[in-house]
Formats: structure tokens, C-alpha cells, sequence
């Protein structure tokens, strides 16, 4: 049992909580995912990016989108509750080397995994721009943090409300145009996001790494649920991934396996304050 230490709400749907895992806390890398339950009979698992962690205090943060049942039942524990499963540190740490100029992609939710790994590639002495994406201004996580990284940050927003409005592939494509292209990019968020941000980099020859976010039940290579195609292989994204070379990763495959357990997962009964609070205020 793990018990939540700390609780904070970051925008109207997103929430981070600090999480008392004294053993993840010392192992976990950038990269890296947990799987949780909140429930032992009956509860789901579901994974999540660790966001960060403090070794000292034994914590491990996790970042995360009340999206549907879990996430609410998540969004909706208190300081002091036990998740009954906390399982990790999972998946493959992020390959970390100094190449030079690096461009980190952030989009939504996303941008809570990619912040780690832009901090270990400044670490490693890599020159970093970021372009952060979001719906609205409200829904941007971590500028702050990111700015004290790189002075280039970039903000895109679909309704103009804060930055550029637009995709976050425009300032990919200016980057890509430059005289001297990126040495790498980062991209990290919906993966129709991840899929424009690889077709983008493509005819420039950048390489493109992507972390994909496939259904997971064990998150052990054994039940097979996180299969994707990745160069014509099948690849699972826990044991194998999470991250991949975009060029290579069958993202329409990908996107129909997410969309296959739509139907259960509309249908599953939970009673979401957080959804209920945002009808109330479009009222
Ligand atoms: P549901 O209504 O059950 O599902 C909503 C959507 O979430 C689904 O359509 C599907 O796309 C996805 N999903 C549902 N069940 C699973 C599952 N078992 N495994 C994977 N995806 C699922 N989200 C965050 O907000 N923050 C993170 O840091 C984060 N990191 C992730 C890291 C990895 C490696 C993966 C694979 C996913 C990550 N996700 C993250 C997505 C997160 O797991 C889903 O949002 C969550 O499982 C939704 O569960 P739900 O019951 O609340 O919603
Ligand atoms: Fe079961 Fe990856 S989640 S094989
Ligand atoms: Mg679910």
C-alpha cells in the first residue's frame, strides 16, 4: 500500500500527486512509468509517466489528466489515502547522450514526461528549444519550469489564447528549415500529435523519438495489450519501449487499438466530480 503525501491541483483536470515509494523514488530514471490500482478487487491498472521523483523524501510525483474512471477515482483521493498498487519503475529509461541541438515537442499531458527528459539531455550539455502545445492557456503545464531550462521555449495554443496560434508542428518545420536542422527531437503528447510532429521531421532526416502511450494491463510482456508495430515488427511498449524511433512507428495501428475499448470505457459507471464541475461551469 502507498500512501499519497501530497496532493496539488495544476489546471482544471490535471493534478500531481506525491506518492510515498521510498525504493521507485532511488531507482527510477527520466523515461520511466509506473502502473497503479486504485482499487484491489476491482480496480483497473493503469500506467503513468513518473514526473519526477525526491530520493531524500522517498516520493515519486505522477502527472495525470482525470480522463475517465481511474484518473477521476484518482483525482478524487485525499492526503493519507493508499493506492492498493504502485508498481515500477517500468519501461526503458530514456537514452540520454549529448548530440548537440535537441528540440523537445510537449503536447497536453505530454509535457508532464518530457519535462524529465529535457532536464537529463540540458544535464547533458545539449543546446534545448521546447515548444509546448496546448488547447488553451489555462491547460499548459510546466512553462515555468521549462523556461528556466532554455530561454527558447515556444508556445502554441488552438485558440491563440496564449503564444502562436496553431499546431506545434509549424515551429518544428521553421526549425527543421534552418540552415543547421536539429541534431534530435522529443515529441510527446496525443499521437496523432506525435505522428504530424514524425511526418514533419521526416524529409529532414531528423531523428524522432516518440513515447507511445498503447493500452497496458500488466506492463510486463506477458498479456501482449501494448503491441505496436514499430518497422514492421511487432514491439511491446512496455518491455520494448516506451520510446521509439517516430520514423518508424505505425501510429494509425496505434490509434485504432486505442480506439477499440471506447465503447466499455464510456459505459463503465463512475460519477466523475470533476466532469459534473465542468458541465456545471459551461452552464
Ligand atoms: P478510460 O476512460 O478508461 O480511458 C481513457 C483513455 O485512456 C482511453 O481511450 C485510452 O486511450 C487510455 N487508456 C485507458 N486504459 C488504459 C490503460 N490501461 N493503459 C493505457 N492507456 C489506457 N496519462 C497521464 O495523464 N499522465 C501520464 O503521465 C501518463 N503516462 C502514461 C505513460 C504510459 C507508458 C502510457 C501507456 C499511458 C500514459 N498515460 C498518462 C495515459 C493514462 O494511462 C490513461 O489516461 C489512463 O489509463 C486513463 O484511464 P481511465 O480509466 O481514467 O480512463
Ligand atoms: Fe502487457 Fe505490455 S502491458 S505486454
Ligand atoms: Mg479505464
Amino acid at each position: 500500500m502507498c500512501k499519497i503525501i501530497r496532493k496539488t491541483q495544476i489546471s482544471e483536470s490535471v493534478y500531481r500527486l506525491d506518492i510515498d515509494a521510498p525504493l521507485i523514488a532511488n531507482e527510477r530514471a527520466p523515461g520511466q512509468f509506473i502502473i497503479l490500482s486504485v482499487d484491489d478487487e476491482y480496480g483497473e491498472r493503469i500506467p503513468l509517466t513518473i514526473a519526477d521523483a525526491d530520493p531524500e523524501v522517498g516520493s515519486v510525483s505522477i502527472i495525470f489528466q482525470a480522463v475517465g474512471k481511474t484518473t477521476c477515482i484518482l483525482a478524487n483521493m485525499k492526503v493519507g489515502d493508499s493506492l492498493s498498487a504502485f508498481l515500477g519503475p517500468l519501461g526503458n529509461p530514456t537514452h540520454i547522450e549529448k548530440v548537440g541541438h535537441v528540440v523537445c515537442v510537449g503536447g497536453g499531458i505530454g509535457i508532464a514526461p518530457l519535462y524529465p527528459i529535457a532536464q537529463a539531455l540540458k544535464q547533458a550539455g545539449n543546446s534545448l528549444s521546447v515548444i509546448l502545445g496546448a488547447r488553451s492557456a489555462d491547460l499548459l503545464l510546466f512553462e515555468d519550469e521549462m523556461r528556466a531550462l532554455t530561454d527558447d521555449v515556444i508556445i502554441c495554443t488552438d485558440d491563440g489564447s496564449k503564444g502562436r496560434k496553431g499546431l506545434v508542428t509549424e515551429p518544428l518545420k521553421e526549425f527543421c528549415e534552418q540552415a543547421n536542422p536539429p541534431n534530435q527531437v522529443v515529441a510527446i503528447g496525443p499521437p496523432i500529435m506525435m505522428k504530424f510532429c514524425a511526418e514533419t521531421t521526416r524529409p529532414f532526416k531528423v531523428p524522432t523519438l516518440v513515447s507511445l502511450n498503447s493500452i497496458m494491463i500488466d506492463g510486463t510482456g506477458m498479456c501482449g495489450g501494448c503491441r505496436v508495430t514499430v518497422g514492421g515488427e511487432t514491439k511491446f511498449v512496455c518491455v520494448d519501449g516506451p520510446e521509439f524511433d517516430g520514423h518508424k512507428v505505425d501510429f494509425n495501428n496505434l490509434i485504432a487499438r486505442l480506439n477499440s475499448f471506447k465503447d466499455f470505457e464510456k459505459t463503465s459507471s463512475h460519477s466523475c466530480r470533476i466532469d459534473s464541475e465542468i458541465k456545471n461551469k459551461e452552464k
